[in-house]
């Protein structure tokens, strides 16, 4: 990342893709100012971890790093590690690790999801065809238990644990609920396996690596699952979003490709009338698309799920997961950090990229 006279925090705050609540008061901007140090380490260290192998898959792996990202895993790693030693080679090494991680799975997501478009730019298998794209994901996947290798069995672990959950989310969400199983509770299982594991990692691994306190992790773990699984409730209302300029993506990506979110799933669950028309017109547009229509007949049946209550209530569920994430943070200090980590919960729902 380039420097910019920007006021610190600012560049970091719009990292994250909203203005700067997350940092508030001088002892919340000098920590801001410790992790855009920080984030600069990591977006210089990624540079160069990406440019080690032949130019075809150095070229592959740098693309979608620079197309944009909000950063958000290594910033939870980095906030989180300013409880400990703060920004140690160990720290910016496995924020690093766990940027690669979420890299590699944004190329194999748009595989599976058949998503045209990511960070703005066309996606990879757009670009080179899902081969390459696929094992552009696994070079990425590769690196970042290199990386993590440099730290033992523990950061081993962590890594190993982590990627398995999250490909077991998506495993799960592509194959769908079994009889028997509730289809919104099973939904909310793959959110927390496919997105909150990663970020249970980050927010973990920042106070692990940076010597915190020991009763500080499990907190930290569990809020960062919890954030996760809000973050993507989150995601799939900006599934629904009109506005692609925002979102770097497809509106509609995922339900037109008949990947079930949240809205969808609470319409589905709805006995009223309207709520199961749109419904049936939803699963019409989904098999009519897999024959070959175009994905443009679904615009209208979205735009009216977009508008539905069951959207609203998608951010509603979104809140509490972040009222619970806040929550178990009682036993870390009262401080930045914890400020932080609140704002950051607090203003997740705003965002819209
Ligand atoms: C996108 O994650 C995939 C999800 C898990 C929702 P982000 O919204 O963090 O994507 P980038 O890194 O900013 O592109
Ligand atoms: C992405 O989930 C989760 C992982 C890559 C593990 P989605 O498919 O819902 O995210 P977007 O909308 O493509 O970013
Ligand atoms: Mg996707
Ligand atoms: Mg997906």
């Amino acid at each position: 990342m380039t420097s910019s006279p920007t006021a610190p925090g600012s560049r970091l705050a719009s990292r994250l893709g909203f203005s700067d609540r997350v940092f508030i008061g001088p002892a919340a901007r000098r920590v801001a100012r410790e992790i855009e140090d920080g984030l600069e380490l990591v977006e210089e260290g990624l540079a160069v971890d990406l440019r080690v192998a032949d130019s075809v898959a150095d070229a592959a792996s740098r693309y979608l790093l620079e197309a944009g990202g909000k950063r958000v895993r290594p910033v939870l790693t980095l906030l989180t590690a300013q409880l400990g030693d703060g920004n140690t080679t160990a720290v910016i090494d496995i924020a690093k690790a766990l940027e690669m991680t979420h890299l590699g799975s944004l190329y194999h997501d748009d595989v599976m999801d058949g998503a045209d478009r990511r960070r703005g730019v066309p996606a990879a298998h757009a670009v080179w065809g899902n081969s390459v794209a696929i094992l552009t994901g696994d070079i990425l996947f590769s690196r970042a238990s290199q990386l993590m290798s440099r730290y033992g069995d523990r950061a081993i672990r962590l890594q190993a644990d982590t990627f398995e959950r999250l490909v077991l989310g998506q495993l799960h969400e592509t194959v769908g609920a079994q009889p028997g199983d509730d289809p919104i509770e099973f939904y909310i299982q793959v959110l927390a396996d496919k997105t909150g594991s990663l970020i249970a990692a980050a927010t973990q691994a920042g106070a692990l690596f940076a010597n915190a306190p020991e009763e500080y992790h499990e907190p930290l773990r569990v809020y960062g699952e919890k954030v996760g699984v809000a973050f993507q409730l989150i995601d799939d209302v900006i599934d629904l979003s009109a506005k692609p300029e925002d979102t770097g993506k497809v509106p509609g990506t995922d339900l037109r490709a008949g990947v079930p979110t949240m809205p969808y799933l609470l319409l589905k669950a709805r006995a009223d009338a309207e709520a199961q028309a749109l419904a049936a017109r939803i699963d019409d547009g989904v098999a009519r698309i897999a024959e070959g229509a175009d994905p443009s007949i679904l615009d209208q049946p979205l735009a009216e799920l977009r508008d539905h209550a069951v959207t609203q209530q998608t951010l509603e569920l979104a809140r509490t997961w972040t009222n619970d994430a806040i929550a178990v943070l009682a036993p870390l200090p009262k401080g930045t950090v914890r400020e932080a980590l609140t704002r950051f919960a607090d203003t997740l729902a705003d965002r819209s990229s």
